[in-house]
């Protein structure tokens, strides 16, 4: 069987820290053939270390999208570039893994899906942390029933002092946003699938800059050192408030910086029946059992299998390689998509509409 060809446009962190391992393990069937990015030693450097025989490398991702031996590309680039890229792959007839926020609007979001409609081309968004296996647990858990009506979520994204620093991350001409469409959206996508309920009514949102643009390093520390407030154009914390056309609540949370500790995990959610949630590695659920109320904690195997290789017996695979297997074998017919386009433009909606009530201060209704 020939290996399916496979571009990759931008070569940066999440390139080398997800998309080219993950997409390595799947060398028997594909050829990590063409590697793009703005600035030539990245794309230099992706080839060197995990190129096939004579892989190519471009600075510009048209010169890319024409070769027609390419099957399929990864959009890796910042997110206000997602759905341009995208959108010219699909034109080119290449399927599309598009990291995430899917796009940095609403808008944009919805021009990738109507391409995908039109084009036929497979689109799935890169929400890895779906394949943690604290989150999978979580899943089949809730699948089971055992939570009843689900009519209340949390989608938690925190840090405390968290400024991405690298990249373009706090500029609002390539970023689009802030912890919101950078943080809250794996959040969201995950309280929505193991939810199961796309199905929007309303959204009230608000948004704060009350750290990055003012202060600095030295007055507030940072994980990831020093920012210049100067340039810090973006929301450093935001909230949303989602009702459901079946009447549940969705309390989104998140920040790069803010004064609370960070003690949760990314979901919880409660049901008539029972509840269930995460803390970092811990996923407990709650339900009553001869009249009392009793917590089940349920083992998982990490939250971050790699830091647990050394005890852990029977590792689950790792979020990425499981990420890049799914999205080979739907290439080859072999499978589905596991994020859907539809569910992604779903999270994109309505991170959309919180930055559109917090602007204009009014609920969004859908
Ligand atoms: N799934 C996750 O958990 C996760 C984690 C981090 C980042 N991301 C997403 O990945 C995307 C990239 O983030 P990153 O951390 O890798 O940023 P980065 O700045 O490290 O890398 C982006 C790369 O894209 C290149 N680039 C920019 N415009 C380009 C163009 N027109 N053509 C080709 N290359 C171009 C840049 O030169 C850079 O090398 C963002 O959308 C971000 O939200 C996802």
């Amino acid at each position: 069987m020939e290996k399916l060809k496979i571009g990759f446009i931008g070569c940066g962190g999440i390139a080398f820290d997800k998309h080219f391992p993950g997409m390595s393990t799947q060398r028997d069937r594909i050829d990590m053939y063409a590697f793009c990015d703005i600035i030539p030693e990245r794309a230099e450097e992706a080839r060197a270390k995990y190129g096939c025989e004579g892989a190519k490398v471009f600075t510009d991702y048209h010169d890319l999208l024409a070769c027609p031996e390419i099957y399929a590309v990864h959009v890796l680039t910042p997110n206000v570039k997602h759905c341009q890229i995208s959108c010219d792959a699909m034109e080119a007839g290449k399927h599309v893994i598009c990291e995430k926020p899917m796009a940095a609007t609403y808008e944009d979001a919805l021009k990738m899906y109507d391409t995908h409609i039109r084009t036929g081309k497979l689109l799935t968004i890169g929400y890895q942390y779906r394949h943690f296996d604290a989150h999978k647990a979580m899943k089949e858990y809730v699948d089971t029933g055992a939570l009843g009506e689900i009519y209340y979520a949390e989608a938690t994204a925190w840090r405390r002092r968290g400024i991405p620093t690298w990249g373009v991350f706090t500029n609002k001409a390539e970023q689009g946003g802030g912890p919101l469409i950078d943080m809250a959206t794996h959040a969201l996508d995950l309280t929505l699938w193991m939810m199961n309920n796309y199905e929007v009514a309303s959204v009230t949102g608000c948004t704060f800059d009350k750290i990055g643009p003012v202060a600095t390093v030295d007055e507030m520390g940072n994980d990831f050192g020093n920012w210049d407030p100067e340039k810090y154009e973006l929301e450093d914390s935001a909230f949303g408030f989602v009702r459901m056309k079946n009447g549940a609540l969705i309390n989104i949370r998140c920040s790069w910086a803010m004064n609370l500790i960070p003690n949760e995990g990314m979901v919880r959610l409660a049901g008539t029946k029972g509840g269930i949630d995460e803390t970092g590695m811990q996923v407990t659920a709650n339900h009553v059992q001869n009249n009392r109320a009793v917590d089940l904690k349920i083992k998982t195997r990490s939250m971050f299998p790699r830091m647990m290789n050394t005890i852990d017996r029977n590792p689950q695979k790792d979020p990425n390689q499981m990420e890049a297997e799914i999205w080979v074998n739907a290439l080859l017919g072999e499978g589905e998509l596991f994020v859907t386009p539809e569910q992604a433009l779903t999270v994109t909606k309505i991170l959309d509409a919180i930055y559109k009530s917090a602007a204009s201060g009014e609920t969004i209704y859908f």
